[in-house]
């Protein structure tokens, strides 16, 4: 069975959950029901990175210890990603013990292997970013080109990661793998960075404790990205279980926001390959959620809660906006205009008026039992080519196309009926092919959607007389035409999704 390891970035704590964390974990968790479906195994990651200055002063500023702090703000990402029906099968938090082993275990290993050592570092460090930057890179000379605020000078003596020394090998692995990164805009980026030339890192802090201790020398704990970057590793069992650790790595898929390239696709692989582990095979790389043109941001005054959205919306409306909307690899607008656009025409209208118009005729035509498909319906050519569209997509890793097209049928299929008008006609054959074959189009639609919005999928399933769930089918025979078993009983059910105004 093949594997597929996917894993979000792990959020910072210092401030609850936003709707741009909720992008990239609903992302990634369509993905990972996606391969779910299609029989991968499948081993999904998230969490929360706990550690760091820009941690340390949200716990200082609310009068409570960090590891208080930490422990108050974790469940509130917890709890989010249960309320968006998330289906990570482990939340990893770095403050946690197998992952503090697995940080010291995977340093050491480069330790020992003569990549680190030690010197002075005087830089202009961002603490939202928790990230040096150099002068060129910086807004007006002074501001963190992500956050809009003043750099702070910091100087200490740390011990150095020898990136320099891997830009060569990196440009290899760039070469030897030029799917590694997506989208190429992305890869390139990476590559010319590397390209322009890498100066040695800074790995490790004296000036603060809440950390992992550099276990040859206690003084020191690791810099917060380098502790975080390992969590992919901790959860797989790194260090501890070598045969789990093997089945899993590399082959990896890393979602990160377009802000963390150069963790991800530069230091990461070079520090992979000084531990003497192979480099992240996958780094699907997203953009932003703007409100007004501006980062959606824990920094900012413009983030918005997924919990109130969820309430307002439901569940999976807020689940089919994030998918739906902004493609993996582009920016986009968060707006509640466009939110409620897309809830209209492609939930109310679309599918949800394609659901209740073909249970009411089924219901007044059928005697509520849903007739057999027809093989020669006009729609099994618009959702064959659909299904081959929507799975290239999903197996792509990109959601907005394969519903896009998926919405393509939904939309022929609604046209169809219009045009064939089974509520005019007389009950009989013409009319049971009809809704036969629209009954048809919403099994093969539930099961291309299950992925994304899994709620929906299954109550459209239960409303056709199905038995079991669209998201325990065996592909790709379950998306063919003509599987829609007749003389199940059809119900008609209160609106999905009412109009909203
Ligand atoms: O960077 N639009 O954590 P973080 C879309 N702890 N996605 C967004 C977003 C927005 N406006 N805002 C945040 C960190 N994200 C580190 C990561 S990984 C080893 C350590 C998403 O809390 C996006 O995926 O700042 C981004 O990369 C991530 O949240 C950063 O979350
Ligand atoms: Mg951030």
């Amino acid at each position: 069975m093949p594997r597929y390891y996917i894993t979000t970035p792990i959020y910072y704590v210092n401030d609850a959950p936003h709707v741009g964390h909720a992008y990239a974990t609903v992302n990634a968790d369509a993905l990972a029901r996606w391969h779910r479906l299609v029989g991968d195994e499948v081993f999904f990651l998230t969490g929360t990175d706990e550690h760091g200055q820009k941690v340390a002063r949200a716990a200082e500023e609310n009068g409570v210890s960090p590891e208080a702090w930490t422990d108050r703000l974790a469940p509130r990402f917890q709890d989010a990603w249960r309320d968006l029906d998330i289906s990570n099968d482990d939340f990893i938090r770095t403050t946690e013990p197998r992952h503090r082993r697995a940080v010291q275990h995977f340093l050491g290993r480069i330790h020992d292997n003569g990549w680190i050592t030690k010197d002075t570092y005087r830089g202009l460090y961002c603490v939202a970013c928790e990230q040096y930057y150099a002068e060129d890179e910086l807004l007006d000379g002074t501001l963190c080109p992500v956050h809009r605020r003043p750099v702070e000078l910091l100087e200490e003596e740390n011990y150095f990661f020898r990136l320099s020394a891997f830009e060569q090998r990196l440009i290899d692995w760039y070469d030897t793998h030029p799917d590694a990164v997506v989208p190429e805009s992305k890869r390139n980026e990476a590559l010319s960075f590397i390209k322009g030339g890498l100066r040695d890192i800074s790995i490790t802090r004296t000036s603060i404790a809440w950390g992992v201790p550099v276990p040859w020398d206690e003084d020191h704990v690791f810099y917060v990205w380098y502790d975080a970057l390992v969590n992919y590793l901790t959860a797989i069992g790194y260090g501890e279980d070598p045969d789990r650790f093997a089945a899993w790595w590399p082959a990896v898929h890393h979602l990160i926001g377009k802000e963390i390239i150069r963790f991800h696709c530069v230091w990461w692989p070079a520090m992979c390959l000084a531990a003497g582990i192979d480099p992240p095979a996958h780094i699907q790389v997203h953009g932003w959620l703007l409100v007004g043109g501006e980062k959606m941001s824990k920094s900012s005054l413009n983030q918005i809660s997924p919990g109130s959205l969820t309430a307002e919306y439901g569940v999976d409306p807020v689940r089919y906006h994030l998918l739906r909307d902004t493609p993996l690899g582009s920016d986009g607008d968060f707006s509640a205009e466009g939110m409620t656009a897309r809830y209209n025409a492609d939930l109310a209208n679309t599918l949800g008026n394609l659901v209740s118009r073909v249970a009411t005729v089924v219901g007044s035509k059928c005697e509520g039992i849903g007739p057999a498909p027809a093989p020669d319906s006009r729609l099994a050519a618009v959702a064959a080519a659909a299904v081959t569209e929507a799975t290239a997509a999903w197996n792509a890793g990109q959601p907005h196309l394969a519903l896009e097209a998926t919405w393509r049928i939904l939309r022929e299929t609604n046209a169809e009926l219009e045009v064939a008008e089974p509520w005019k006609a007389d009950p009989g054959s013409a009319v049971d092919a009809v809704l036969g074959s629209a009954l048809e189009v919403l099994r093969i639609v539930a099961v291309l959607i299950v992925a994304a919005v899994p709620a929906t999928a299954r109550e459209i399933w239960r409303r056709i007389g199905l038995e079991g769930s669209p998201a325990d089918v065996v592909l790709p025979g379950a998306l063919e035409w003509g599987g829609y078993p007749p003389g199940r009983p059809v119900e008609k059910g209160e609106p999905l999704f009412p109009r909203r105004k």
